[in-house]
C-alpha cells in the first residue's frame, strides 16, 4: 500500500538528518583517518564494531597470498594477542573468540579484521593493531585489504 507523500518525505528528510550528523562528526576526526573507528559513527553500523569497509579489490594479477604476505603480517602484528597460545594478560584484552591462528578463523572474520586494521579506496582502518603496538605501513595495509578481498588464499 502506498504511504502518503508527507510521510514519505519526512522519512527521507530524517534520513538525511542522520547522514548529515555523520558527515560532521567525520570531519571533526579527519585527523585520525576520518571516519574509521570513531564511537559517535557506531550507531550508523548496525552490526559493525569496528571502522568503514575498505572497499579493497583483489587484484588479477600478483594477488596476495598467506604464503607471500597474509601469515607474515598476522604473525607480526597480530598474533602476539589474537592467538589460542596468548593466554592472561599476554592477550592485552583481546577478545578470547578473536583468534587468527588459521587461515580458517581469518575467513569467517574477513568483514572485522578489513573494518579494523586494513586500508583501501573506501577507508584507512587504524583501529587495530592497538595504538601502542608497531603499526603496518600503509602499503601493509593496502595489501591487507586485497588478501581479505581476494578470500585470504
Ligand atoms: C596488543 C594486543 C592486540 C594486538 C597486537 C591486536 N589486537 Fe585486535 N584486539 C585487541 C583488543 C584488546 C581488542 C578488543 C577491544 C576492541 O575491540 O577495541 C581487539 C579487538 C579486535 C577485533 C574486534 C573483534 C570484535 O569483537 O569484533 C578485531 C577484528 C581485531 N582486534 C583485529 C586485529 C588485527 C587484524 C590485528 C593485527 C593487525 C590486531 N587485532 C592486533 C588487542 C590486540
Amino acid at each position: 500500500m502506498p504511504q502518503s507523500p508527507s510521510i514519505m518525505t519526512f522519512r527521507v528528510l530524517s534520513r538525511l538528518g542522520s547522514f548529515a550528523l555523520v558527515a560532521v562528526l567525520c570531519l571533526g576526526h579527519s585527523d585520525d583517518g576520518g571516519c574509521g573507528g570513531s564511537d559517535e559513527q557506531e550507531e550508523e553500523h548496525e552490526h559493525e564494531h569496528g571502522g568503514t569497509a575498505t572497499g579493497a579489490t583483489c587484484p588479477t594479477s600478483n594477488a596476495p597470498t598467506a604464503q607471500n604476505f597474509g601469515t607474515a603480517f598476522l604473525q607480526d602484528y597480530c598474533l602476539s594477542c589474537h592467538s589460542a597460545s596468548a593466554t592472561g594478560v599476554a592477550r592485552q584484552g583481546a577478545p578470547l573468540a578473536v583468534n587468527f591462528d588459521t587461515l580458517d578463523e581469518v575467513r569467517t572474520q574477513i568483514e572485522r579484521i578489513d573494518t579494523h586494521a586494513a586500508a583501501g579506496p573506501g577507508a584507512t582502518n587504524t583501529e587495530m593493531p592497538p595504538a601502542n603496538r608497531p603499526q603496518p605501513t600503509q602499503q601493509e595495509r593496502a595489501t591487507l585489504g586485497q588478501w581479505l578481498a581476494c578470500g585470504a588464499p
